[in-house]
């Protein structure tokens, strides 16, 4: 019924989890015609790489801007717990030591390198100076951590709180 919705924007807009748009009319993002949205915030990080959106997004002169870049806050209310945890990924933890840094910082340098806007969120003012930290991951890294995508969601609740209420 909804598979030719076209969404207008005007100007300077910036929009969060327009996967919440293409559930609500049944329809996938490259079927919308987005103008002149400039920012689009969704879930990203190592298990939910994004690949497909952000090559549509880079296309289209749009800005990704990733949440839960670091697997989330793991809120119960939240988060499916029984979820693993990103920061304990094996890979991320191999290139961490490697590079004498945290699986964090992997986990934020990997956006960065490929063009992501991170939103990382921390209450401890340690960890937020070192969330800013510098350093290269080789190519070989990148590809390695393009190999973990599982399609995990953390915040899959949001969506179905959202969508389909009790
Ligand atoms: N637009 C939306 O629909 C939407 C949805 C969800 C979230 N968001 C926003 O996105 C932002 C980030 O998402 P998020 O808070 O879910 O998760 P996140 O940034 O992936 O993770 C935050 C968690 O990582 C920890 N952390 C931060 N830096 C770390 C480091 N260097 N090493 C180890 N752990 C570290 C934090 O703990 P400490 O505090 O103890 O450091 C916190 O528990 C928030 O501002 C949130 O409001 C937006």
């Amino acid at each position: 019924m909804y598979k030719h919705t076209f969404v207008y924007f005007s100007l300077g807009v910036g929009i969060s989890s327009l996967h919440l748009f293409c559930h609500i009319n049944n329809t996938i993002p490259y079927n919308l015609t987005l103008f002149s949205v400039d920012i689009l915030q969704v879930e990203c990080h190592p298990y939910l790489n994004q690949r497909k959106l952000l090559d549509f997004c880079k296309s289209h002169d749009i800005v990704l801007v990733a949440y839960a870049a670091l697997g989330s806050q793991r809120l119960k209310e939240w988060v499916n717990l029984d979820l693993p945890v990103l920061l304990e990924d094996q890979v991320l933890c191999t290139i961490a030591k490697k590079h004498k840094q945290t699986p964090a910082l992997v986990a934020l340098r990997y956006q960065i390198q490929r063009g992501v806007v991170v939103l990382a969120k921390s209450y401890n003012k340690k960890r937020i100076k070192e969330n800013i930290q510098v350093f290269e991951l080789t190519p070989e890294d990148m590809k390695a951590i393009d190999g973990i995508n599982r399609n995990i969601r953390y915040y899959e609740f949001l969506l179905k709180t959202v969508l389909i209420p009790a």
